[in-house]
């Protein structure tokens, strides 16, 4: 079984910028969703990114002024998200997500974990793990925001084929196969070579992560959440921290 950061590295690393429509589109979008989330961001917030990728909510949280600890354990897409900031205040750290505080030096005003980053996690108790961790960060009136595919309800038959994005040159297609508990998301990447076709295939494991298990965690770890339809058809769960 390859593990995500392995499959990350050799496999969804290389072209990820490509299956997100290319830097600029992908900016684009994380924009729009950064301004459809209104958070309220001032001048020098810090706010942290889980699983950050390229930058793709990083980088329009630090135009917007905010100050951005972006971790991430790719170390392929951390080199893209260095490339794309620029001058921006963003601090790129090669980490596992759950080890955030590590780089915590002052009290974030939210932090984020975005496009479907949380069912990377290995186990349910990961999540649990990191939304309690996540409460003790943040001060009253912290925002934690989460986007993810919600898997808890199986696709079936041909349904488990996704295109994910074609061109001439390359194919990307994934198929889940479903377990109890997670998902094994094969990504099967077709590019065209000099003498024809060449595949590659990949897998990794998500967790099936159920939008109200997610919920009552929250709410449970002292959060008042609200959720909404995020972008791809994600589910986005807006919580804050209400302890005093
Ligand atoms: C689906 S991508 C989402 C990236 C970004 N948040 C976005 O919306 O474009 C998931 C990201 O999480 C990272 N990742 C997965 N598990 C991780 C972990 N345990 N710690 C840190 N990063 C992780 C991957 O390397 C990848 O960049």
């Amino acid at each position: 079984m390859t593990t995500t950061a392995e499959h990350y590295e050799h496999h969804l690393g290389p072209i990820y910028v490509w299956m997100a429509g290319g830097a600029d589109a992908a900016l684009q979008s994380g924009s729009a969703e950064i301004d459809a989330l209104n958070l309220p961001v001032t001048q020098g917030d810090v706010i942290l990114d889980l699983g950050a990728g390229f930058g793709m909510h990083a980088v329009p949280l630090a135009r917007r002024g905010a100050r951005v600890t972006a971790i991430d354990s790719s170390v392929e897409l951390l080199r893209t998200l260095a490339e794309l900031r620029g001058d921006l205040p963003i601090q790129a750290v090669n980490d596992d997500l759950l080890a955030f505080q590590n780089h915590i030096t002052e009290a974030p005003s939210a932090i984020l974990c975005m496009g479907d980053t949380i069912t990377h996690l290995p186990e349910f108790g990961a999540v649990e793990i990191l939304i309690e961790r996540v409460s003790a960060e943040l001060p009253p009136g912290g925002m934690f925001i989460i986007s993810f595919r919600d898997y808890s309800e199986p696709l079936i038959g041909e349904q488990r084929f996704i295109s994910v994005r074609s061109d001439e040159n390359r194919i990307l297609t994934c198929f889940l196969e479903y377990e109890p508990e997670a998902v094994l998301v094969h990504d099967i990447i077709h590019e065209r070579a000099p003498g024809g076709w060449q595949t590659r295939v990949s897998h990794y494991r998500k967790l099936r992560l159920s939008p109200q298990h997610l919920i009552t965690s929250l709410q449970s770890n002292g959060f008042n959440v609200r959720r909404e339809a995020g972008v791809r058809g994600m589910v986005r769960l807006v919580a804050q921290n209400i302890t005093q």
